[in-house]
């Protein structure tokens, strides 16, 4: 379980995050929502510890989320798929692969290929020959390789085709009842998410106003107003 309470961020002492709390448990596909400068981004660098104004307690399987020791984190089973396409772009999509899982021997490339087929019969090329979905894929296939129990991704569709937001939340669909990997996924795409997760979080400036069932949210008329 990921667990946060009482957080709160900010930068330079101008705060973002105000008392934060909520829980995800293990095996969950939660959404977070907010608008632009909510701080979505702030909350997933606040569960990865990439952050050194930070309050409150963070947890994750009941080991405290260290602020400035990503690596330290992620060797915990945390993953985070930052916004933007983060692949080596003049390095073959293989090699991106067997990179990203360098330090985690038991994960092997042809279990990312299995749950990403394109990613096989793309293995050879560079990854700056892929489309922008392929690389979004590419980029969800290096967190796994990491092996780990909890996937944050950051707007993940952003700048992507309808068609290929498809693509790219089917995948995060099957990673989550494949790998039964916990995922948690900042989106812009309401629609498109509200498909895939069962639970949202909404944020406004900073602030935590809504933690329900998707479909709930889908009622509420008046929070749309709000992003
Ligand atoms: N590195 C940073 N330094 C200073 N301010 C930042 C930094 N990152 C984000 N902020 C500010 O924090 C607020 C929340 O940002 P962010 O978490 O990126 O929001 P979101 O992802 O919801 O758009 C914004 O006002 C933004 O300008
Ligand atoms: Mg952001």
């Amino acid at each position: 379980m990921l667990s946060f309470s009482n957080v709160s961020a900010g930068y330079g002492g101008v705060p973002v995050l105000k008392d934060i709390g909520f829980q995800v448990a293990d095996g969950e596909m939660v959404a977070i929502f907010g608008h632009n400068g909510a701080g979505k981004t702030t909350l997933m660098r606040c569960a990865v510890g990439d952050i050194t104004e930070v309050s409150g307690k963070i947890t994750w399987h009941g080991e405290t989320i260290i602020p400035k020791a990503v690596h330290r984190n992620v060797r915990l089973g945390i993953g985070f798929v930052p916004q933007g396409h983060n692949v080596f772009r003049e390095l073959t999509v293989r090699r991106n692969l067997t990179i990203a899982g360098l330090h985690h021997p038991d994960v092997n490339v042809e279990d990312i290929y299995r749950l990403f087929p394109i990613l096989k019969l793309r293995g050879a090329q560079m990854a700056s020959s892929l489309s922008g979905g392929q690389q979004q894929i590419l980029a969800l296939g290096m967190a796994l390789m990491t092996k780990p129990r909890i996937l944050l991704l950051d707007e993940p569709s952003t700048g992507l085709a309808p068609v290929i937001v498809r693509d790219v939340m089917d995948s995060l669909v099957r990673v989550n009842r494949e790998t039964s990997t916990t995922v948690v996924i900042v989106e812009q795409n309401i629609p498109a998410t509200l498909k895939i997760a069962s639970r949202a979080i909404v944020l406004k400036s900073g602030r935590l106003v809504f933690d329900g069932a998707s479909r709930e949210l889908e009622r509420k008329e008046d929070l749309w107003a709000w992003f």
